[in-house]
């Protein structure tokens, strides 16, 4: 995936921008979301999670103090973690955090940056700022 810069003017705009890549998911993918709090990360999950039809029965937000919260859908489970909370990369792989990177699945995980070397060497970084109130950039 090359890089982009985007600019999402709306949750809509965000959802498509989700869209996009979840339509390029072959399974196996770790997603790593970066940028401060309220700047857009869960609602690019909630995007995915929409694409990759995750029943709306469920509601997608934050697992900052779960950790993750799994979702089954049409072609994979899909991941969601949140390592807010988290003191270290030491502590994802105390968890176990990695026996959820299995090529049946999509982890997509919310603060990556704090437990970087966590992370396989192979995972897509999606980074979000806020503009204003409705702006988001979306670079990857
Ligand atoms: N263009 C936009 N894209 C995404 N969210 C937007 C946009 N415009 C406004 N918003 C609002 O910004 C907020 C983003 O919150 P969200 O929970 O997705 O952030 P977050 O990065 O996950 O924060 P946290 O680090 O606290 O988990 C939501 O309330 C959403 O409605
Ligand atoms: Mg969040």
């Amino acid at each position: 995936m090359t890089n982009q810069h985007l600019t999402s003017h709306s949750v809509g705009e965000t959802f498509e921008i989700a869209k996009k890549i979840a339509n390029d998911l072959q399974g196996g993918e770790v997603i790593a979301l970066n940028g401060e709090l309220g700047s857009g990360k869960t609602t690019f999950v909630q995007g995915l999670a929409q694409s990759l039809k995750v029943d709306a029965s469920y509601t997608v937000t934050s697992p900052t103090y779960t950790l993750i919260q799994s979702y089954p859908c049409h072609r994979f489970t899909l991941h969601h973690m949140d390592f807010y909370r988290l003191k270290s990369a030491q502590d994802a792989h105390t968890l176990g955090l990695e026996d959820y990177f299995k090529p049946n699945a999509i982890c997509v995980i919310e603060w990556a940056n704090l437990a970087q070397s966590f992370l396989p060497k192979d995972h897509l970084e999606i980074f979000f700022e806020w503009k204003s109130p409705t702006e988001r950039l979306i670079f990857f």
